[in-house]
């Protein structure tokens, strides 16, 4: 027990649920004390020299004295390393069945020194001693990765005690490393060591709080050389440690860029993805999934609420953003709707007809989203748990006895996700949610969470998991349980509800939760700390693949300022999941609770949005077929600008916009790093050539915002049509856009409209290829007297 945990316990040793997360955490102890192996002393091993190779479809095998090394190029270019034997499948991250091999792509003698696997993207070479560098085609080295290193237990293999293992690797002095999932210190991951746990850090997390609830073991690396991608195929905890890299200026003293991964156990895999951050992107997206299409309305205004006690309390919510003509799209009801915390329950006294609530809500166009947490009350009589024993869904430990944890209903038993069987088993109880008119799910706690009075808050390490069928325990299991969860719930909706998109997001996952759906920032305390790690947050898990998601804007506990409060709106209003939320103990969230300014400010914020909703809707057919974020950093099309990969007070929404939130109190202005090229305020229509820096308005009713010259962004008119605002190019420059549209909440082919622009004199001229009977008002930006259509 640790000084924290001391705290934590006498914090909670007062009230009777205090005592029972001290019994929870003993109970942990014990199971584990039982049930993990102990693996005794342990040796070193590295693979020592190369004795052959032997070449294989897309790549080959390199045998070593102690070891060896399978390279396998994949179709889309992805590179597959595996040590020990270890194979692309099983894999929790990968779409379906591992990608077809790169038959062009072979393994041969390196004319220096050991062998080298050459491809169309990407050249990798193994030394005699167990070295892999990832090059261009042009031979530049992105990344080194030294031999690695096992420990196992000397006196040869534990059942249960797989080796542990180190992988170190040195980047160009100028790398910067992005990732590794929702990090509250990002999106610019800076020397330090990240544990990769998904973890409830309790309470509320700030800066540089980690980790968090959705940690991954992949890494965006931009440099000046080239971009890359590296994922490590592996579930166990462990941790990553960086060191940028130095640059001597000339001196000769560069230093480069370091980084070790150490892993508990579990495969030494990974895959490493060369190109531009788009088309590295786009190949992650092909190796783990499509990111899923949210429907249009979960791109809209959502209100969610611990504590909104009752369904009149509902109501005077939703009548209060609809007397101000605010729009609204959903509302979250949280775990105070169940009965006694109890999952697929509802508390009928407060909540005594709620599909009728759903129906009343969807006659204003407001949606009902409901919280799913997956522990279940160990209580017989209980249906959900009678039926789970019954079926045999709930974590066991090793001696065979039910698992039990401490969440909100009191003591708990946990379905085991990485059982297929229990996903479906689970995934039937999604029909009474949509009995009860819930149009979409928010999956919480888990991590999974059990509170603990001291120690890690989940569930014992040594507890059972079908993993698919493999068998293992909860260090390996702990990581993909949220992942495992997201998928039955999506598969659930899908089935039980098949003509429309689910609407899923969940808190935890792992790489490839995308295919399943979002997710949000979790508890992030309230502070303009909070307010910047929620631009982190969203920017990291996007370049992990993770397009959708959102901050709990206002923060989730206490009270914000009304300036706070109004500058986390103007934020999030630009993020893809646009949601305020707050603790059952936190002060009101209500635009207009802060006064009148804040209220008018935030009006617009909504009605921005709304007049943005077709190119939200572009964004997220764009992030569905081509894994680029909705958000990104602003080095996104130009990584080589230094410049800009240090910047993390701004991003890119899609192509064409640059949002530059306010991140501090007081500040009015602000200076904005623009990228290449001419950006035109949007506000004031002020042209500004980048690349460089300017300083820009930020009056407390709207954060700058810059569109890039060129763009055609499609908004929704004043008689509610989409028309497209075309902002004028640079002269000799093209520019130009995409709209993508549907009608539905479905699975319908959307129509797709593209546009080119270029200047024809004083005038912009618009181009566009696509179905031609879908007509458009155009309204001409920017320094252009008028337009020419073709
Ligand atoms: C967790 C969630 C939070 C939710 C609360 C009660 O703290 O992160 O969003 O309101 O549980 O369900």
């Amino acid at each position: 027990m640790d000084a924290r945990d001391l705290v934590r316990s006498v914090k909670v040793i007062g009230s009777a649920r205090g005592r029972r997360t001290v019994r929870a955490a003993w109970r942990r102890e014990r199971v584990d004390a039982a049930g993990l192996p102990r693996s005794g002393p342990e040796r070193a091993r590295v693979p020592g020299l190369a004795e052959g190779a032997e070449p294989q479809p897309g790549g080959g095998v390199v045998r070593f004295a102690r070891s060896s090394l399978r390279v396998r190029v994949a179709a889309g270019g992805a590179v597959f390393c595996g040590w020990d034997g270890a194979t692309p499948e099983p894999s929790y991250a990968l779409a379906g069945s591992c990608p077809e091999v790169d038959q062009r792509a072979f393994l041969e003698p390196d004319t220096e020194d050991g062998w080298r696997v050459v491809s169309e993207r990407v050249t990798v070479t193994v030394s005699r001693h167990g070295a892999v560098a990832v090059r261009t085609p042009g031979g530049v080295v992105l990344r080194r990765e030294l031999p690695p290193r096992w420990w196992e237990p000397a006196a040869g293999p534990v059942e249960g005690a797989p080796p542990r293992w180190t992988q170190r690797s040195v980047v160009a002095p100028d790398a910067r490393c992005f990732g590794l999932g929702g990090r509250s210190a990002g999106p610019r991951l800076r020397s330090g060591t990240y544990r990769l746990w998904n973890t409830d850090p309790g309470g509320a997390f700030e800066p540089p709080d980690d980790p968090l609830y959705l940690t991954m073991p992949v890494q965006l690396v931009v440099a000046d050389a080239g971009s890359h991608l590296i994922f490590h195929d592996n579930t166990w905890d462990g941790a990553v440690t960086l060191r940028e890299g130095v640059e001597g200026e000339g001196s000769g003293h560069d230093r480069p860029g370091r980084c070790e991964v150490r892993m508990e156990g579990g495969p030494l895999r990974y895959w490493v993805i060369v190109g531009t951050p788009a088309r590295v992107l786009h190949s992650w997206a092909q190796l783990t999934g499509a990111p899923a299409l949210p429907p249009p309305w979960a791109l809209g205004y959502h209100h969610a609420r611990w504590g909104f006690g009752s369904e009149r309390e509902v109501r005077r919510v939703v009548a209060g953003y609809l007397e101000r003509g605010l729009p609204l799209s959903a509302v979250h009801l949280d775990i105070d709707h169940y009965d006694g915390h109890r999952v697929f329950t509802v508390d009928r006294e407060r909540f005594p007809d709620l599909p009728r609530l759903a129906a009343d809500l969807a006659d204003d166009g407001v949606r009902l989203v409901s919280i799913v947490d997956p522990a279940v009350k160990a209580e017989p009589g209980d249906p959900v748990y009678d039926a789970g024993v019954a079926a045999g869904a709930f974590v066991r430990d090793g001696s065979g006895r039910e698992v039990r944890g401490e969440v909100w209903p009191g003591e708990s038993a946990f379905p085991d996700f990485t059982d297929p069987r229990v996903r479906a088993w689970w995934g039937e109880w999604y029909a009474e949610r949509l009995a009860q008119g819930f149009a979409g799910v928010w999956h919480d706690m888990n991590e999974p969470v059990s509170f603990a009075a001291f120690g890690d808050p989940t569930l014992p390490l040594s507890a059972r998991h079908a993993l698919e069928g493999r068998g293992g325990d909860h260090r390996e299991a702990h990581n993909v349980y949220g992942l495992a969860m997201a998928r039955a719930g999506y598969e659930a909706l899908r089935e039980l509800r098949p003509e429309q998109r689910p609407f899923l997001f969940s808190r935890s996952g792992w790489a490839g939760l995308q295919r399943y759906g979002g997710t949000w920032s979790g508890d992030v305390s309230t502070g303009w700390p909070g307010l910047r790690a929620s631009l982190a947050l969203v920017l990291g898990l996007g370049l992990c693949g993770v397009p959708y998601s959102g901050p709990d804007v206002g923060g989730f506990t206490g009270s914000p300022s009304p300036e706070l409060y109004l500058r986390w709106f103007q934020l999030a209003s630009y993020l893809p999941l646009f949601r305020t939320h707050a603790a059952i103990t936190a002060g009101r969230r209500e635009p207009w609770e802060f006064g009148p300014e804040v209220l008018e400010h935030a009006r617009a914020a909504l009605h921005e949005r709304q007049r943005l909703a077709p190119y939200f809707l572009t964004l997220a057919h764009l992030a569905h077929r081509t894994g680029a974020p909705y958000v990104r950093p602003l080095w996104w099309r130009w990584p080589r600008d230094r410049a800009l990969r240090d910047c993390e007070d701004a991003f890119l929404l899609g192509d064409s916009l640059l949002v530059a939130p306010v991140l501090e109190p007081g500040v009015r202005q602000r200076t904005v790093r623009l990228p290449r090229g001419r950006w035109y305020d949007q506000a004031t229509g002020q042209a500004y050539e980048g690349p460089g820096r300017i300083v820009v308005d930020a009056p407390l009713s709207r954060v700058p915002v810059l569109v890039r010259a060129g763009s055609v962004v499609p908004v929704v008119g004043e008689r509610g049509e989409t028309e497209l605002e075309v902002w004028a190019p640079m002269v000799g420059r093209t520019g130009g856009g995409v709209l993508i549209s549907e009608t539905g909440d479905g699975w319908e082919e959307p129509t797709e409209v593209r546009f080119t622009t270029r200047m024809r004199g004083e005038r912009v001229a618009v181009e566009r290829e696509g179905p031609e009977d879908v007509k458009y008002a155009m309204r001409v930006r920017g320094e252009a007297v008028g337009l020419v259509t073709p």
